[in-house]
């Protein structure tokens, strides 16, 4: 009943994944650089990811170029899309971040990072080839939302409900990819919500509970020894 020192990792989540620049979405040719920030900077990590062809690749190896304390990726291409994160030699340390690199002509710009209840958050539709913004429509979980002029769109005060799968379209230039939106609790400081005190509960009451049937099994033996005594004790004294 010990934690292994991977599961004590994911409890103390010490690093954060950043993106620059802050999108989850990227057209085919464009430079994003990774970052990982520690709270502890001599831990040391290295920068994984997972693609559809590829499995827990480090930077450097066949992707990316590790930089001072970066890994930047020059010319995204469609095969970088995929899930990165930060890792120490004990295990993953960082939140995870799903990246998407199009070949489309439009991209959603939306948070990298989950968005923390109660804030603003702002969506900008962008096109590859017109440096100004133009009208858009945004749809979450396939519904149109709203149609921006501008084309960025804020949510003001998100909840929990605002949570799901966001894209946008620009008339004459097509539809992004789509994105997760995650809203997280607004007393949760690590990213994943839920992770830091249930492993560790359901520890203790493992524990607790094998006390527990310890305890009976002890009590039951007990007992026994106690039963098949008292007949021969009363015997002798009769
Ligand atoms: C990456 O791929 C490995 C092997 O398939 C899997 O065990 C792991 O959970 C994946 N990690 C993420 C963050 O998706
Ligand atoms: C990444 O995207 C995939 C496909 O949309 C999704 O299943 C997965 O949950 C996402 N992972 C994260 C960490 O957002």
């Amino acid at each position: 009943m010990v934690l292994t020192v991977h599961q004590f990792f994911i409890l103390t989540l010490t690093a954060r994944l950043t993106v620059s620049p802050s999108s989850s979405q990227f057209f085919k040719g464009d430079f994003v650089s990774l970052s990982c920030e520690e709270d502890d900077s001599s831990a040391g990590w290295t920068l994984r990811r997972n693609t559809s062809k590829q499995q827990r690749t480090q930077c450097g190896s066949t992707w990316g170029k590790p930089a001072d304390s970066s890994c930047n990726i020059g010319m995204m291409m469609h095969h970088d899309s995929g899930v990165y994160w930060c890792e120490s030699r004990e295990g993953p340390i960082s939140n995870m971040v799903n990246l998407t690199v199009t070949g489309r002509s439009v991209i959603l710009q939306s948070p990298v990072l989950p968005v923390m209840e109660g804030d603003d958050v702002t969506l900008l539709c962008k096109t590859k080839t017109t440096p100004s913004n133009l009208p858009a429509a945004f749809y979450k979980d396939g519904s149109l939302i709203r149609k921006q002029p501008t084309g960025h769109m804020t949510i003001q005060h998100v909840s929990r409900s605002d949570e799901g799968l966001y894209k946008c379209d620009i008339s004459g230039h097509g539809e992004s990819p789509s994105s997760w939106i995650t809203v997280t609790d607004k007393h949760t400081t690590t990213p994943p919500p839920t992770s830091s005190s249930p492993p560790v509960l359901s520890v203790l009451s493992c524990v607790g509970s094998v006390c527990f049937v310890v305890l009976l099994v002890l009590l039951v033996l007990l007992g026994r020894r106690c039963v098949h005594r008292k007949p021969e004790g009363e015997t002798q004294t009769y």
